[in-house]
């Protein structure tokens, strides 16, 4: 995080990305719009690869929201099948750089196979000191405040914790994100201009940067480019800007 002064004040640096623009990248080649994914997914490696050096403890990315079931069948199968083949094919790599991958999201409606390679792959770097590097899959904010919601009333329903008690720390502990920092920047590709239900409980005082930029051409360059800005910017909480 970094304090007002716009310096690092103490270990964790958090960025989300929502990568979009895959479709539109391929579309303007002529290529289908599963070509624009695959491409995406070796802008994911280039990032992961130099998130470290650029001062990140904590990567983020939005690889599939809740509303993206509403895609036609075989891109949905089509990113399904990316997916579990990165994990197969970038395992060995995560590993070797001390990655240590999470994944946030629903259970519901993912493939078997899938779920079984991420509990796989969370397993496999659960001791990495590395980047945290958090896959949101099936993911929706609002989907993942109720799924909390729900854990906590049944605690409330049999008496284990009282209305009263439930403070913005319990409900953090019942989130997905709850061994992960807030976000302290979010980055959306492609010139959109919305959070699309990414992170909006954890995102609430999170600095926001936009780029034109299609996702699979977002580049290591304009990471470090977008980190440095925010550097500069100054986060000051609700409070007053120190004199
Ligand atoms: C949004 O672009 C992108 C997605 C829904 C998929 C994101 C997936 C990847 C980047 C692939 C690999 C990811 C991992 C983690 C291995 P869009 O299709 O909505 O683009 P458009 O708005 O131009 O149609």
């Amino acid at each position: 995080m970094v304090d007002g002064d716009g310096f690092m004040s103490d270990e964790t640096l958090h960025v989300g990305i929502i990568m979009d623009g895959n479709g539109r990248w391929a579309t303007r080649r002529g290529l289908p719009r599963l070509k624009g994914h695959s491409q995406g997914a070796e802008a994911v490696q280039a990032v992961v690869e130099a998130a470290p050096e650029i001062g990140i403890s904590h990567l983020t990315l939005f690889a599939f929201s809740t509303e993206n079931w509403k895609r036609s069948a075989s891109e949905v199968s089509g990113l399904m099948t990316l997916f579990k083949r990165y994990i197969t094919a970038k395992a060995d790599r995560l590993i070797a750089e001390n990655v240590r991958v999470r994944f946030i999201g629903g259970q519901d409606r993912m493939e078997p196979k899938l779920l079984e390679l991420m509990g796989w792959l969370e397993a496999e770097t659960r001791d990495n000191g590395g980047l945290n590097l958090t896959i949101a899959m099936n993911y929706g904010g609002r989907d993942e405040l109720i799924r909390a919601v729900q854990k906590l009333s049944a605690r409330v329903q049999i008496g284990e914790l009282k209305p009263s008690e439930i403070s913005e720390k319990t409900l953090s502990n019942y989130m997905d994100t709850a061994e992960i920092p807030n976000p302290d920047l979010i980055i959306r590709t492609s010139g959109e201009q919305r959070i699309s239900n990414f992170m909006p409980w954890q995102s609430a005082y999170a600095e926001l940067a936009f780029t034109e930029t299609l996702w699979p051409d977002f580049t290591d360059k304009e990471l470090r480019s977008i980190v440095t800005s925010f550097m500069g910017r100054d986060r000051r909480f609700g409070a007053v800007a120190a004199q």
